[in-house]
């Protein structure tokens, strides 16, 4: 085992532990399970409904930016799910489990696993700005 061996292992390395063609393969597979699921499928076609390719295509960005830091992705995620008023966080777990399946089936075991930690915490921040409310937490109520 070489020392480029254990960086890439280990995920901390200069060398990504994906590619462009692994991103566009993962968010059209991924995209592909959401549409065809019964709870997640209809949400995702109300808002985007015929124009998926553009939608798939700021995805492919998005990943890009994230995992390639390609900076190509210039949105406001956090703006576009606070329009979302039906989402719930359950509508969030099914969504990382289906992005689990599709990293397994699509992508290394290292590069899967980097995959999922990121969108799990981006999930995580995307909750904590839709779903927080400080009311009920006001020690003083
Ligand atoms: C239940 C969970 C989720 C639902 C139902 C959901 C739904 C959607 C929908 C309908 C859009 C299109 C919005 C529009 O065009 O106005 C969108 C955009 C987007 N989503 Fe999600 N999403 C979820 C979770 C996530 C997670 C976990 C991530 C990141 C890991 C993510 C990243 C994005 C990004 C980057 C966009 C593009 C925003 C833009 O227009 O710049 N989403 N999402």
């Amino acid at each position: 085992m070489t020392v480029e061996d254990i960086r890439l292992r280990k995920g901390d390395g200069d060398r990504p532990a994906t590619d462009e063609a692994e991103i566009d393969r993962l968010v059209r597979a991924f995209y592909t399970r959401i549409r065809a699921d019964a709870v997640l499928g209809p949400i995702f076609d109300g808002v985007i409904g015929d124009n998926w390719e553009p939608h798939l295509l700021k995805m492919i960005d998005f990943w890009s930016s994230v995992m390639l830091t390609t900076g190509r992705y210039k949105g406001q995620p956090m703006r576009a799910h606070l329009k979302l008023k039906q989402v719930t966080p359950e509508h969030f777990e099914r969504w990382l489990t289906l992005f689990r399946e599709t990293a397994d089936a699509v992508c290394a075991p290292e590069a899967a696993d980097r995959f999922v930690e990121k969108a799990g915490r981006i999930a995580e921040s995307l909750q904590l700005g839709m779903f927080f409310k400080p009311v009920l937490h006001d020690p003083s109520r």
